[in-house]
């Protein structure tokens, strides 16, 4: 197997055998496979040499929400004079709907025997290594060959193969990401609503649930952040003309979370002579990935309002603004949650901690 990727640091490290992010049970797997059966390249040539050609690159919306259609078009077209008759090239980033078929299309006007299938990536980060086996694998395509070809290679991974047309696969990836962003955001909204009027949201999440199941799939409250959830819904978002209301609801609430937690934090606490200590920047619990966190939209707002502003992270490697942990419990006035890493669980910090994971079990948050 080979893989071509256009950044050269990254292509190196996992020559040398080393992720370039953490991916738990990742790293033995790569250090077996790299400079043996796994060829890291910059060489877009290579993919000529593949039956199989792989595209995962990134889907991102633009600083104003917008989405980039040409995204998956512009890499395929970037390596088009290397397609060769045969070949079957997947598309596994998040699309747009409708790219599938831009693609189609592209490949038609080269004028080579190459099958396209869209067949989205669906695992979360930090459970890669167990859900590429143990997910069902959406397999969509035009053609019967090229729909049996793709299902043949996704059960090397799984058992599970769910056939769909590429403009069904296509919302249903998006409306998997936006599903899970609009149920973080109800639990956050009704979350703001019960501590408002001082009440424990997760005392009352523990009694609603408590042997009810219809009940029981209401998330906690938290940071709904990260690279995937926001982007897709906005992308939904963008696909029906920007009639989406809950989308668009849902994204005010998520990304509201910040600017509430400060503002409740200004009625409790003399901030302008605070130092504030943020404990986690990744975007979620026990992740690397500080991509689109909102602990980093929490230190803005903060450092508007606070007197100082120290972040930590066990995780982040990228941010050279962090500070060790220590530090952070030496010097800080009051504590925030950021993220609710593992590791914070057992801390007994001597200040205040604005927690609104509930990590600490003590109630309303602020
Ligand atoms: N990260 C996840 O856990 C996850 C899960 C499900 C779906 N997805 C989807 O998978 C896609 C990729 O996500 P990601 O987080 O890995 O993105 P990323 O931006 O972290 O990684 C993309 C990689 O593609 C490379 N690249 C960019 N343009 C290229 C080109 N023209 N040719 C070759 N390589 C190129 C980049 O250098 C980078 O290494 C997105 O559509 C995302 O929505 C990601």
């Amino acid at each position: 197997m080979t893989l071509f990727d256009i950044n050269p640091s990254a292509v190196a490290q996992v020559g040398r055998g080393e992720l370039p992010f953490d991916e738990p049970g990742g790293a033995p797997v790569l250090a077996r496979v790299a400079g043996n059966t796994l060829q890291a390249t910059t060489d877009p040539a290579r993919v000529a040499e593949a039956e199989h050609v792989v595209i995962v690159v990134g889907t991102p919306v633009d600083e104003h929400l917008n989405p980039e259609p040409q995204a998956v078009p512009k890499a395929v077209a970037a390596v088009a004079e290397h397609l060769r008759d045969g070949q079957l090239l997947i598309l596994r980033s998040t699309l747009y709907p409708g790219v599938t078929a831009m693609v189609e299309k592209l490949v038609a006007g080269l004028g080579k025997d190459v099958d396209v299938a869209f067949c989205p990536e669906r695992i979360a980060e930090g459970k890669a290594m167990t859900e590429l086996f143990e997910l069902p694998q959406i397999v969509a395509a035009r053609t019967e060959r090229a729909m049996e070809r793709s299902a043949k290679l996704f059960r090397t991974l799984t058992s599970q193969i769910v056939p769909l047309a590429p403009e069904e696969a296509e919302l249903a990836k998006l409306f998997t990401n936006t599903w899970r962003y609009i149920r973080f955001a109800i639990a956050n909204q009704l979350y703001m609503i019960a501590n408002d009027f001082g009440l424990d949201f997760e005392r009352i999440r523990g009694a609603m649930a408590h042997d009810y199941p219809r009940a029981a799939d209401l998330p906690g409250a938290g940071f709904a952040a990260g690279p995937c959830l926001l982007k897709d819904t906005m992308q939904l978002a963008a696909f029906n003309n920007n009639n989406f209301t809950l989308g668009h609801a849902a994204m005010m609430v998520n990304e509201g979370l910040p600017l509430y937690v400060v503002h409740r934090m200004e009625q409790r606490f003399d901030l302008g002579a605070m130092t504030v200590g943020i404990l986690g920047m990744g975007f979620k619990a026990g992740s690397d990935d500080p991509r689109d966190s909102l602990s980093y939209k929490l230190k803005r707002i903060l450092r508007f309002k606070a007197a100082e502003v120290l972040t930590t992270d066990p995780h982040v490697r990228s941010d050279v603004e962090l500070v060790p942990l220590e530090e952070v419990l030496a010097r800080a006035d009051l504590l925030v949650i950021g993220t609710p890493h593992p590791a914070y669980a057992e801390l007994e910090p001597r200040q205040p901690v604005v927690d609104i994971w509930d990590l600490y079990g003590k109630g309303v948050a602020v």
